[in-house]
């Protein structure tokens, strides 16, 4: 099969940005399948920083489709903006499509997130603020607007009018003031007649790539243990982000995916709320945070910061089918003396080995810890393992041993360049 899937395998921000740009030059086409401009990808390459929210990281490379899947929620000015900042930046973009099934986020969907944040109020789950929440609550209540139908001019108005009429009665028991319908329509409708082009039937393209054996990288974004239905609820976001996502977001099978990469960072990180065992609140937390720059893509919220929880990676490759660990930032741990991993968890019911289910029987675990040897050595400059340190390879061995994964590639920097592909034969 010539699908590869590249999931968050935590809590996010793993890095699927850098692995995307690398192997997108190879792919044939990029689809992004979940979530919207809650995701902020970077990518570092000829010396410009790049940072996709909404835009498949495919879109650099001139030869390569990129696709806005069905399962994502799409802001039309958002995307507008990024696609005129991407195009100054490199104005020789690869081609865009539009599922017509994606979900439009208007207006009311992020005001409607800020209320229902502020109403959590010590449960808040530290949305990222962009309606993501709100957009998924109107497709699954079946009110939602479509692209298809935003980009059709008889057809939007209408639709926008009842779903405004029902939202602007929610607002009102917020005590918030209603949404003015022409103003919404008058702006939208330039959004859509701006993006009417990109709009159409994505699904058959993607399974004919499939069929004709092209390259097909499926683009995640957020992590595993955001997912709605695996992720630590009520803390994730409100798609699906595991590779089963995937499929639901794209149009295509279980059977279309060769391979699966679940990319991690060599520590972990999280942002937003909800529990988290291996964070470190303490100096080496600031440390790696410090070092490596560990504040959000999307909304520059520093990020919580913690050891490598094997416990959970190890239940990623499970529940994601892992074929091929990438692991990245393992340089931001270089300097440290003493490098540490959970293996299990104790918790006041014994010890257990994968994350429970129910959250509060989560929040009440705490690590077991493996101690390793740190390393010195910047690593950033490495291009083979045997540049690697022993003790950095021995901490790598250990992962795979543990997760019975093996690591695909390693990422020790932020460049293009800065990544050692271990395992060709498990990327395609
Ligand atoms: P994504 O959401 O999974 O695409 O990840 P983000 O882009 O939100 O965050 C990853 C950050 O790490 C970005 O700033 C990348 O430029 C950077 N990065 C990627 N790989 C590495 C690496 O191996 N080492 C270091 N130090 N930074 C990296
Ligand atoms: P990428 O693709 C990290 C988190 C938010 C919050 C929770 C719910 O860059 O890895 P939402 O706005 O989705 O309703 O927020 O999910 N979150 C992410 N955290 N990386 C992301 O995307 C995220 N997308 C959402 O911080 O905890
Ligand atoms: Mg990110």
């Amino acid at each position: 099969m010539s699908a590869t899937v590249v999931i968050g395998a935590q809590w996010g921000d793993e890095a699927k940005g850098k692995l995307v740009h690398v192997l997108g030059s190879q792919a044939d086409v990029v689809v992004r399948y979940s979530g919207g401009n809650n995701a902020g990808h970077t990518v570092v390459t000829d010396g410009q920083e790049y940072k996709f929210h909404l835009l498949p990281v495919g879109i650099l490379h001139p030869l390569t489709t990129s696709i806005i899947g069905s399962g994502m929620v799409v802001c039309p000015k958002e995307l507008l903006k990024e696609l005129d900042e991407t195009r100054k930046k490199q104005p020789e973009l690869g081609k865009l499509l539009i599922s017509p099934a994606a979900h439009v986020v208007f207006p009311y969907h992020r005001l409607l997130d800020k209320l229902e944040e502020e109403a959590r109020g010590s449960n808040r789950i530290g949305t990222t603020e962009r309606g993501i929440g709100p957009a998924y609550q109107d497709k699954i209540a079946r009110i939602g607007i479509r692209m298809g139908e935003f980009v059709q001019p008889e057809l939007f108005p209408a639709r926008l009018k009842e779903v405004l009429s029902v939202k602007n009665q929610i607002l009102k028991v917020y005590g918030s003031e209603p949404f003015d319908y022409n103003e919404i329509l008058n702006e939208y409708s330039q959004y859509a007649s701006q993006l009417a082009k990109y709009v159409q039937d994505t699904d058959p393209i993607i399974q004919d790539a499939v069929e004709a054996n092209d390259k097909v990288l499926f683009e995640g974004a957020q992590g595993s243990f955001l997912d709605i239905d695996a992720g630590t609820y009520p803390y994730v976001t409100s798609s699906h982000p595991t590779s089963a996502g995937a499929c639901l977001g794209t149009g295509i099978g279980p059977r279309a995916i060769g391979h699966v990469l679940g990319v991690c960072k060599a520590y972990t990180t999280r942002v937003g709320a909800g529990p988290f065992p291996t964070e470190l609140l303490d100096d080496v937390g600031e440390t790696i945070r410090q070092v490596g720059h560990e504040f959000g893509t999307t909304t520059g919220r520093p990020r919580r910061c913690g050891w490598l929880d094997l416990v959970q990676l190890r239940q990623s490759c499970r529940l994601n089918s892992i074929t091929g660990l990438v692991l990245t930032r393992l340089d931001v741990l270089s300097g440290l003396s003493e490098v540490k991993a959970a293996v299990e968890y104790s918790s006041p019911r014994g010890n257990v080995h994968s994350i429970p289910m129910n959250l509060h029987d989560f929040a009440q675990v705490s690590p077991v810890y493996k101690s390793f040897e740190g390393w010195d050595q910047d690593l950033r400059s490495a291009r083979k393992l045997s540049d690697l340190p022993p003790a950095a390879r021995n901490y790598m061995k250990f992962i795979e041993e543990f997760t019975k994964t093996p690591i695909a590639v390693l990422s020790i920097g932020p460049d293009r360049d800065e990544t050692i592909v271990i395992h060709e034969n498990l990327i395609w």
